[in-house]
């Protein structure tokens, strides 16, 4: 048992998926692993470990935000000693050429500022995936009807953003979309020697303004853990 993780020694699986809602995390273990179980509920975060084709995985929450990330990641690697982690989330759309629907694998994960911020200070750490999951995602997305997208992405650390002049940044510097808690993982990956990637499927648009209707959420949502196990497990 950690602060926030209730788990037993154990109980975590080497390989861990992680969407921010916990509600997410309950109905991707539900509809996609085999003999589940509830390891953690501490403040509502849960987490469920259970196998896919044979492999064990946890899928558990990690809160919106690096903050709330940050924790979990810390107490799932320093902890659980957690070997690979994949966020799978939704992000805002950057570029005309990218979609909603659309999937991002995250190879660079660009910041203002994340919680890491105070061991780097003036170093600009250049946060990364991992490159071999990064090349098994990107061979998994491949066989869905999707448009996949391979690239840079920003992580933000506010939703509702006051500061149009730094989007026309980044799009002009091709980041293809925005969420808020990829960096830190990378960061926390590279320090501990773990391995890390972001799997985004774009559910709103910055520059028009579309949003994914509800009901298409859970599809698209169910494609990303398709090809996270593919890509955890290939
Ligand atoms: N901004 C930040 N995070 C997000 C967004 C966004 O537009 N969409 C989904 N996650």
């Amino acid at each position: 048992m950690t602060v926030h993780i209730g788990a037993k020694p154990g109980d975590i699986a080497e390989t861990v998926l992680l969407p921010g809602d916990p509600y997410r995390a309950k109905w991707a273990a539900e509809k996609f692993l085999d003999d589940v179980t509830l390891v953690n509920e501490v403040r509502g975060m849960l987490g469920f470990t259970g196998t896919w084709n044979g492999n064990r995985v946890t899928i558990h929450g990690s809160g919106m935000g690096m903050p709330s990330l940050s924790i979990y990641a810390n107490e799932l690697i320093r902890d659980y000693d957690v070997q690979t982690l994949i966020r799978v989330g939704s992000c805002g759309g950057m570029q005309d050429h990218v979609q909603i629907r659309d999937v991002i694998l995250a190879m660079t994960a660009s910041s203002v500022s994340t919680p890491s911020r105070g061991i780097f200070k003036e170093f600009q750490f250049a946060p990364c995936a991992d490159w071999s999951l990064l090349q098994a995602a990107v061979k998994a997305a491949g066989q869905k009807s999707t448009g996949v997208h391979v690239g840079g992405i920003y992580s933000s650390d506010v939703f509702y953003d006051e500061r149009p002049d730094l989007n026309e940044q980044m799009e002009r510097h091709g980041i293809l979309g925005v969420e808020m808690e990829a960096a830190e993982l990378y960061n926390l990956a590279a320090r501990y020697g773990r391995r890390a990637l972001a799997i985004l499927t774009v559910s709103d648009h910055l520059k028009t303004g579309e949003a994914l209707p509800s009901e298409d959420r859970e599809r698209s949502f169910g494609d990303m853990i398709e090809i996270a196990l593919e890509a955890a497990f290939p």
